[in-house]
């Protein structure tokens, strides 16, 4: 039988669809208690004070962005290999980008190539805490020497860094539950932050900037009051279905990063040995938060280069992707800033060389013992 294993697969079933009746019955499906609920929860789990759900993790980073009031003239470092939005949303600021490369045993900003980069125009940084292994935080609250430090947390929900949980390392934290990540509400982001003020701006920020929201206006008592509206926002506001949805899939999350770390050492053990592959390593002072398994390819070792093992293993049914891309080689950047590949060698690398395998919920035994017999047999 042809297999088909999806690079990744949300874990969505009876509890999410039991979850909808309710706002459905009751026609409350904007931002209203189950949102509520679910940033309660998100709170709790990851150890912060506020968890303030949107629509997205680039929504999330742009409300954080703009909590800080980055603007015109500003700097934001970000790492090289990331995701577009982390640095598309330093733009939406009328801001600029700061590359910084990363290091390639760990996919993250490399705290070290920091430091040169920081200028008195440099108003953020935001670590990406990439495939759900936090940054070096320690070493970037250092060198950053009390710059606003935002966490994109899209791939790290769950994740933690010396015992401390991911969204509460910074001043913010920014998830995402695009359906490629650990828990999913279709779409959907969250901001955490242990700053009131912060909570509070973003609170009204993600709702056109109302003073009041919805919900506590229409269970007030003066229904002729409009909100006031003191500064410039946005609709970024979670519905009520993706809220429902969102409890359920929190708690769930330890059950899937559990099992996911369970088969992540099943995937090193197997495949550490193999010499052309560099596996994802994870020190005693992180918990990985498994959104991905990504390895890097050694193409002066490798029988093939890593974009033809990569169609080996689509010809076998078994899906990969690379990593992420360098955001300082995609054309809008490249052509805006005039950057060359080698600006930033590790990303480069990175973006040339890695490769996800499949690591999800959906996988059964079966599935992972095929995908390391198949690399195996790749010579
Ligand atoms: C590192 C990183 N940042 C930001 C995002 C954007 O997340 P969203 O799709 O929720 O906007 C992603 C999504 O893949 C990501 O991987």
């Amino acid at each position: 039988m042809k297999r088909n294993i999806y690079i990744s697969q949300p874990v969505l079933g009876e509890d999410e669809w039991q979850s909808l009746k309710e706002p459905l019955n009751s026609g409350w499906v904007t931002q209203g208690p189950k949102v509520k609920e679910f940033e309660t929860s998100f709170a709790e789990r990851h150890n912060v004070k506020h968890a303030l759900a949107c629509t997205s993790a680039t929504t999330a980073l742009h409300l954080a962005l703009i909590a800080l009031n980055i603007k015109e003239g500003d700097e934001v470092i970000v790492p090289a290999f990331t995701w577009i939005a982390t640095a598309n949303v330093v733009l939406y600021c009328g801001a600029t980008p700061i590359f910084t490369d990363i290091e390639l045993s760990t996919f993250n900003i490399d705290p070290k190539d920091i430091g040169h980069r920081i200028t008195d125009k440099t108003k953020a940084i935001i670590p990406v805490h990439l495939f759900g292994l936090c940054a070096n935080m320690d070493e970037i609250k250092e060198v950053a020497n009390g710059i606003p430090l935002i966490e994109d947390a899209a791939c790290a929900a769950g994740a933690s860094y010396k015992g401390i949980p991911a969204g509460g390392l910074g001043d913010f934290g920014c998830f995402s539950f695009h359906p490629r990540k650990s828990i999913t509400t279709g779409e959907g982001g969250m901001v955490t932050t242990n700053n009131s003020n912060y909570a509070e701006k973003i609170d009204m920020l993600r709702n056109h900037g109302a003073a009041v929201s919805e919900e506590q206006r229409h269970h007030g008592p003066k229904p002729f009051i409009l909100p006031d509206f003191n500064i410039l926002g946005f609709n970024y506001r979670m519905t009520d279905l993706q809220g429902a949805i969102g409890v359920e899939q929190l708690k769930k999350l330890d059950i899937f990063i559990n099992e996911r770390k369970k088969w992540a050492e099943y995937y090193e053990h197997e495949l550490s040995a193999i010499e052309w592959i560099a596996t994802p390593q994870v020190d005693n002072n992180y918990n990985h938060g498994w959104q991905s398994y990504v390895l890097l390819i050694d193409e002066s070792k490798s029988p093939h280069l890593r974009n033809e093992i990569m169609e080996i293993l689509q010809a076998k049914g078994i899906s990969t992707r690379p990593g992420t891309h360098a955001v300082h080689m995609l054309n809008y950047y490249k052509e805006k800033y005039g950057l060359s590949p080698d600006d930033y060698p590790n990303a480069k690398t990175a973006n040339d060389c890695s490769m996800a395998i499949p690591l999800h919920n959906r996988m059964n035994e079966e599935d992972f013992v095929y995908v390391v017999e198949t690399l195996k047999s790749i010579g």
